[in-house]
């Protein structure tokens, strides 16, 4: 209910006449009995403005259509870039989201015989682009070969990461002297295990800008930068159940979230910075009708997890085992599918409850 001393107030309290299910008007002292709509006057003769009060009906969610969840959690027809998709968890999602639909997946790496060898396994329309994401010109060539075949994209996932120094001994450490020399290893091997985790994390998704605004366009978004003060315009025509807009997906780590060191320190700060570069985007990128979310794994097995082991306590993973192709799967799908339109700058973590017994912030 909203109440309101005029007319002309009414009007500006900017609600649509449609949401309108009744209109009551009070005369001043009347005691709140509705009046009838007359002009209304105080003892003196003087007129005095009546209260409106409007009943305004109450915001549903229309639940008639049909939901098919296939097409819910559907990647039909997308097109997506995926860093890293040759091997691990990039080469699930590319497998997945081919399953799913797509009508083209790019897996990018700097290893082309593991990205050939991806895609003749996958098969459908996973196409091979040999690109270093911390090489600024290899990462550009890639953008124009895209831009050149297809012109968009609908989603990147910046997926590619490295390990970097490995500090796990440190929990381990009985001596100052052995802490101290082991938190020193490798010193070098920071720096590209930022510029792969974290720096590419920018440095990709600002090539690809005008691909993913391109591929909002295409769905008939207005696209570019909208003033601030209004919805951004669109053309449904072909995309009328469909609200999906462009979307860069950021595969993040639980080490960014974690104290406890599960790899190495620079992996873990490198996750922490690609998740809060991946939400800063968000932001960034809100004027611009681009959105930005982060999918956090734990455990899941691939080169990076080799040799560990496949079962856990529930201190340790209270689901008590490692993620599989199904648990990728399905937040990828939640994500990049219809369901997944209203999600942005989000985080999702994948990890069978591992930060839930950890020391961790999230
Ligand atoms: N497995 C896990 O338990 C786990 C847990 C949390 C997060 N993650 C994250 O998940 C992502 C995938 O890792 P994964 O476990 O699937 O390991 P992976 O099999 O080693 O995959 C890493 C991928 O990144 C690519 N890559 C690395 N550096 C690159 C560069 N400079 N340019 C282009 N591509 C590069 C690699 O391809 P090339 O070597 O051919 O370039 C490889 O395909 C990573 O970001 C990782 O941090 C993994």
């Amino acid at each position: 209910m909203i109440s309101t001393p005029s007319y002309s107030r009414a009007k500006s309290c900017g609600i649509l006449m449609s949401r309108i299910r009744d209109i009551r008007i009070y005369g001043p002292g009347s005691g709140k009995r509705p009046h009838s709509p007359t002009l209304f006057f105080d003892k003196y003769h003087k007129q005095v403005l009546p209260e409106i009060v409007l009943i305004v009906k109450p915001a549903v969610m229309d639940i008639l259509p049909t939901l098919d969840p296939n097409d819910l959690f559907s990647a039909k027809g997308l097109v997506v870039v995926i860093t890293g998709g040759g091997s691990g968890i990039g080469l699930a999602i590319t497998s997945c989201l081919s399953q799913a639909g797509a009508a083209r997946v790019y897996i990018l790496g700097r290893r082309l015989s593991t990205l050939q060898e991806a895609a003749r396994s996958v098969g459908g329309a996973v196409v091979p682009v040999q690109c270093d994401i911390t090489n600024c010109s290899s990462v550009s060539a890639a953008v124009a070969k895209i831009e050149d075949e297809i012109g968009y994209i609908d989603i990147l996932i910046n997926n590619a990461g490295v390990q970097g120094p490995d500090h796990k001994p440190a929990r381990d450490a009985e001596t100052i002297e052995d802490l101290q020399k082991i938190l020193l290893i490798d010193p070098e091997g920071w720096q590209p295990t930022f510029a792969a985790n974290s720096s590419a994390v920018v440095g990709v998704s600002a090539a690809f800008l005008k691909l993913l605004d391109a591929g909002n366009r295409r769905r008939g978004w207005e696209g570019g930068k909208i003033p601030l003060g209004r919805p951004r315009q669109r053309d449904i025509t072909g995309f009328t159940d469909d609200e999906r807009s462009s979307q860069i997906i950021t595969v993040g780590s639980i080490s960014g979230l974690n104290r406890f060191i599960t790899a190495g320190l620079a992996y873990g700060a490198s996750k922490a910075a690609a998740i809060h570069l991946s939400k800063m985007l968000t932001y960034l990128l809100a004027p611009w009708g681009i959105r930005s979310n982060v999918i956090n794994p734990g455990v899941y097995p691939s080169s990076m997890t080799a040799g560990t082991k496949d079962n856990y306590s529930y201190m340790e993973v209270p689901a008590g085992r490692k993620g599989g192709y199904r648990d990728i799967c399905g937040v990828v799908l939640y994500l990049v599918g219809k369901a997944g339109a209203y999600v942005n700058g989000s985080m999702e973590n994948t990890d069978g409850g591992r930060l839930s017994v950890m020391p961790a912030t999230y």
